[in-house]
């Protein structure tokens, strides 16, 4: 299952505006500016830039006014795995098929290339290319989305607390909805703002990637289970080896596959409304509740 072939172009795009707002590898001092680009062109998929450009794209053909906060999800993302991985979170030495970033560079300069990144990623969105107003509710949603309360780190801090332990349902559901969905929804309401959408029109797009970032989510725990280390390009099985708060854990994987293809029909019926301009967001969503890696 690949990305659809359209989006090579927003990969393209994407890829030379991370390239060319990270700083060069020889600025001093180079090497946390290595470790930066190392993590960030380690061939992730490009999921939530994509959402954020495709989400822009629905209401306006200038998509530069996306690109910056494009980069800036993707800096945010990368900051939180290079953090992932650490030998005090996850422990990891695999991500994306590569050494992770602590084992190339050591602990102290990715715990550094991740407060590089998360900070570089608040200067690109300052400096999009777009009216002052939306470039301020775009970093302000994008800041909610990696911060604590129902946010990213927050869900992180729940994640650490959990393993080990028995899990509600209402904490493992909350869990799932900051780590991961909350990034995802953020990069789909900052397209929005940047593009130009309607107070309306961002609540319908924020319930879709409230429900689509979840599912996300799902699937990445159940393909925990079922891939390959080698088709994940990051250690498979280890959820169940840290005794994580999952999806499958508390539901087994048949009811897993259920709750991900009701939550993406519930996000697909929050693009109804758009008809024909949500098509690429469509194909999007299918990709990602399909995918295997
Ligand atoms: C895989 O994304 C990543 C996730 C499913 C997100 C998991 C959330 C965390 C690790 C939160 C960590 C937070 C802190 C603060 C340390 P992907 O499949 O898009 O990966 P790719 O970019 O490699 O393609
Ligand atoms: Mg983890």
């Amino acid at each position: 299952m690949k990305l659809p072939s359209f989006f090579e172009a927003d990969r393209a795009l994407i890829d030379a505006a991370l390239g060319q707002l990270l700083p060069p590898e020889d600025a001093r001092p180079s090497t946390i500016h290595a470790a930066m680009r190392y993590s960030v062109f380690a061939g992730g998929k490009r999921i939530r830039p994509i959402l954020c450009l495709e989400s822009a794209r629905i209401f306006t053909e200038k998509l530069d006014v996306a690109i910056h906060a494009a980069c800036a999800l993707e800096f945010i993302h990368t900051y939180s795995l290079i953090h992932d991985d650490l030998p005090a979170l996850d422990n990891d030495d695999l991500r994306r098929g590569k050494p992770t970033n602590h084992k190339v560079f050591g602990e102290a300069m990715a715990i550094l290339a991740g407060d590089g990144l998360l900070t570089l990623a608040f200067e690109a969105l300052a400096n999009a290319p777009a009216d002052a107003g939306s470039r301020v509710r775009a970093i302000a949603e994008v800041a909610a989305a990696a911060g604590t309360v129902n946010g990213m780190v927050g869900g992180q801090v729940a994640d650490v607390e959990a393993g080990g332990k028995p899990v509600s349902a209402e904490m493992l559901e909350y869990i799932h909805r900051s780590k991961t969905a909350a990034l995802i929804r953020g990069a789909i309401v900052a397209g929005a703002i940047l593009g130009g959408a309607s107070d309306e029109d961002t609540g319908r797009l924020s319930r879709f990637g409230e429900a689509i970032g979840l599912a996300f989510q799902v699937v990445d725990d159940i393909l925990d289970i079922e891939e390959s280390s080698l088709a994940l390009g990051k250690t498979a099985q280890k959820d169940l080896a840290q005794q994580k708060a999952t999806y499958p854990a508390l539901y087994g994987l048949e009811k897993s596959r259920v709750i991900a293809a009701d939550l993406e029909a519930k996000a697909m019926r929050e693009l109804d409304y758009f008809c024909e301009r949500a098509s690429r967001l469509r194909q999007l969503s299918e990709y990602l509740i399909a995918r295997r890696s």
